[in-house]
């Protein structure tokens, strides 16, 4: 086998763990993938709540072809959408991705640098209007692909693109091993796993709670 495909997870202070560790869990398994995660500095940065530390293994400077490159979410995302040497990176490993993706809030990074102008496309629920406003046409499935953009709804739907990636640079095959191993075989519990299903009562419960995190983790 040649050479390890790279699969580069930008990390960030207010990192939603679960987008980016959900994409991690599905590619470092397969024989043929390396999972790299980047950042301003190598070492440490906080979750979205503040309390769990993941560690980036190289700087953007370290990183320069990765195949495939994957922005989480979080609130500290829009830390990044104004940060002109992460943006002229992102647009400069673009260039040469098979795939360029976001889970979540991380899709805003991406429309910031103008990839996903025109295209279809999907982010968490509470940030679809300020995705929208980048002129990207919404979807409300789980995973959107248009091309080599991929992006994913909340946290939970990382996995879904995890396993389509999975089948897109091994195989079926090893994409549904992978799926076997996570034991991805959601008994979907309530039903208000999105907001057309949840309801506009459990969505503003939803975004009322999603905000006094914001505001505890400010604060933190
Ligand atoms: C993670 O980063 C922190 C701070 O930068 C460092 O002290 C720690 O040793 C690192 N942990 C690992 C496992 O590399
Ligand atoms: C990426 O490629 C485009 C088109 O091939 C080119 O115009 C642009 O300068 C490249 N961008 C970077 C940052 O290398």
């Amino acid at each position: 086998m040649g050479r390890k495909l790279q699969v580069a997870v930008v990390l960030f202070d207010g990192v939603a763990v679960l987008d980016a560790i959900a994409p991690y869990e599905c590619l470092q398994l397969l024989p043929n993938v390396e999972v790299v995660f980047v950042a301003h500095k190598i070492g440490s940065f906080k979750d979205t709540f503040g309390y769990l530390s993941v560690n980036s293994t190289h700087t953007f400077q370290d990183i320069t072809h990765p195949d495939i490159l994957v922005v989480p979410g979080g609130l500290g995302i829009k830390n990044l959408l104004k940060d002109e040497a992460v943006l002229e990176w992102i647009e400069q490993v673009d260039n040469n991705t098979l795939y360029t993706t976001a889970v979540g809030s991380g899709s805003l990074l991406l429309a910031e640098t103008g990839l996903l102008t025109g295209i279809s496309a999907t982010t968490h629920w509470s940030v679809k209007e300020a995705l929208e406003k980048h002129g990207v046409k919404l979807s409300d499935d789980r995973v959107v692909q248009e091309g080599k953009i991929i992006t994913a709804a909340g946290p939970t739907s990382a996995i879904e693109m995890g396993l389509k990636l999975a089948a897109l640079v091994t195989s079926e095959e090893f994409a549904k091993s992978v799926q076997l191993i996570l034991e991805y075989d959601p008994q979907v519990m309530y039903g208000t796993g999105s907001t057309t299903k949840a309801g506009p009562e459990v969505t503003a419960k939803a975004t009322t709670l999603l905000y006094a995190n914001e505001l505890r983790a400010s604060n933190h």
